[in-house]
């Protein structure tokens, strides 16, 4: 009867660690969408041309910002449930899904298309983790994927509405 206990417990255990690995690869795939995301939006930011350029040219630098903080804030909360982020270039490089920028003169158009399918890859992320955290009662990590989806759902409706209008006009 013991024995029955003990397994049970150490199969517990087992199922807990393997949940916060999943969490924390989840976590690392997201902090390396996020920086290369955050590189992507500051070649964007120099690299904008047309007559939309000090609108757009400001407005990427305010999601680079934003983006900057988050990177640090998910860094740390890896840290905090006791793992171990990825901290440089070549991890980003070669986890993330998000893809880099050229380095090109880009119109605003080509830039909030692309940005909105990258914004959707960011749900993609966080709904996954949110997710899992959830089936392994980390509900911490839970609590701050909403943030961020609430966040990242603004941006994708506000760009959805602003490509609208731009198509209309063209
Ligand atoms: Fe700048």
């Amino acid at each position: 009867m013991n024995k029955k206990i003990n397994l049970d417990h150490n199969l517990y255990i087992l199922n807990k660690k393997e949940g916060i690995y999943m969490i924390t690869e989840d976590l690392n795939l997201f902090l390396s969408n996020l920086n290369v995301f955050y590189r992507k939006l500051q070649n964007y930011h120099w690299n904008i041309i047309g007559e939309d350029f000090f609108n757009v040219h400001s407005k990427l630098e305010e999601l680079y910002d934003e983006i900057n903080k988050q990177i640090d804030e998910i860094a740390e909360h890896i840290l905090s449930i006791g793992q171990m982020p990825l901290g440089t270039m070549k991890d980003y490089l070669n986890t993330a899904q998000i893809s880099e920028a050229s380095n090109e003169k880009k119109c605003s158009k080509h830039i909030y298309e692309t940005i909105l399918k990258d914004y959707n890859i960011l749900i993609e992320n966080v709904t996954k983790i949110k997710e899992d955290a959830d089936n392994q009662n980390k509900y911490s990590t839970s609590a701050l994927m909403d943030e961020y989806l609430v966040n990242y759902e603004k941006i994708v409706w506000m760009i959805t509405q602003l490509l609208m209008n731009k198509d209309n006009n063209n």
